[in-house]
């Protein structure tokens, strides 16, 4: 199924929007999905669609809230009110239609809805049917088949991109079956869809419509991550480390640091202390050796005074005099 696909996708190419303004020519002839995307394309521009009478039109209605190609403040075209519908053309809304009649490709709601719509109305927002009824190969339907009963099965490869620009084909494959059941391709019978963990093969053969690569149900992609209340704690536990963590830490740099700068200043105290010791001795030494000169030459007795400093104690005199006695 891939290759052939391949083949048409390298033959057809993409182009995203026809060029055609307000009253310019176009044929309907040209009204086409695109492949891969399977978005409506015709001549005319984004503001504008081919009419009947082959030249572009101002669209009558539209289907997004901010339709794409408008100027900001714009005026454009009115959504269709419930009970109907906005072709893919946009040109006017149209009444749902009842079962069997044609639809566009995904556009569940242009069916009308089943009497029992509130039972059949898909949830999530998986897209498995729109009020109770779905578009299957262009034919409204409900979705209302029950398990092991006879479905119709819709399968549309969409060229989706990979990382690094790979090209790859998502096949998304839609049924008629009740919520919690899919269609299966080879049977076309209703096949209840399983649970989480259980093996898959495809999105749709899972409740979640989640199948994951390993072969087995994952949950709802879109379903928000719960965490156990295990995790609150541990991370309030980490946060709480972490700030005691930086007070110690820092208490303990700050302590050593201190303790390094105290230990600078103890040395540097010894140190000066021993200088200071030293010069004293020095002072001693001078002293006692000046002492014993003067006893033998018995100078002045009042210069006996110990605690003078060395510097000022009037040693030049001292030798002075003695030099003179000498030269005497
Ligand atoms: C073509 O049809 C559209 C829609 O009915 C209309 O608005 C437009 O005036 C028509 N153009 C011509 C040239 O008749
Ligand atoms: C769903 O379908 C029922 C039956 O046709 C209809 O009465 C109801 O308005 C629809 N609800 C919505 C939201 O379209
Ligand atoms: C189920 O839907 C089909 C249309 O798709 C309808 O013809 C049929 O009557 C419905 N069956 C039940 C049991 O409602």
């Amino acid at each position: 199924m891939m290759l052939p696909f391949f083949l048409f996708t390298a033959l057809v190419g993409f182009v995203t929007a026809g060029n055609a303004g307000w009253g310019e020519p176009c044929s309907q002839e040209n009204n086409r999905l695109q492949l891969g995307t399977w978005q409506f394309w015709d001549e005319c521009n984004s503001k504008t669609y081919c009419a009947a009478n082959s030249t572009c039109a101002h669209k009558g209605c539209r289907r997004d809230d901010y339709p794409f190609g408008y100027n900001v403040g714009s005026d454009f075209a009115p959504k269709c009110p419930r009970g109907t519908f906005c072709p893919d053309e946009e040109d006017a809304c149209m009444p749902q239609q009842p079962v069997d009649s044609p639809c566009q490709l995904n556009r569940d709601d242009q069916c009308q809805g089943p009497p029992d719509f509130k039972a059949l109305a898909g949830k999530n927002e998986l897209g498995l049917n729109v009020n109770g009824s779905v578009c299957i190969n262009n034919v409204c339907m409900w979705a209302n088949v029950t398990e092991g009963e006879p479905c119709a099965v819709e399968n549309t490869p969409y060229i989706v991109y990979g990382v690094s620009r790979q090209e790859t084909v998502d096949i998304v494959s839609r049924g008629n079956c009740r919520l919690g059941l899919y269609c299966d391709a080879q049977q076309h019978r209703c096949i209840a869809a399983r649970r989480i963990g259980e093996e898959c093969d495809a999105d749709k053969e899972c409740e979640t419509f989640n199948c994951l690569s390993s072969g087995r149900c994952g949950a709802i992609p879109r379903k928000p991550s719960e965490v156990g209340v295990w995790v609150y704690v541990l991370v309030c536990v980490g946060i709480i480390l972490g700030m005691f963590g930086t007070l110690f830490g820092l208490y303990w740099v700050h302590r050593s640091q201190r303790e390094a700068e105290r230990e600078r200043r103890l040395q540097y105290w010894r140190e000066q202390n021993m200088f200071h010791q030293s010069l004293t001795q020095l002072k001693e030494t001078a002293r006692s050796s000046i002492m014993s000169v003067r006893s033998s030459v018995s100078l002045m007795p009042g210069q006996s005074d110990s605690q003078q400093p060395i510097l000022q104690h009037p040693v030049p005199r001292a030798p002075s005099s003695l030099r003179y006695q000498h030269i005497e």
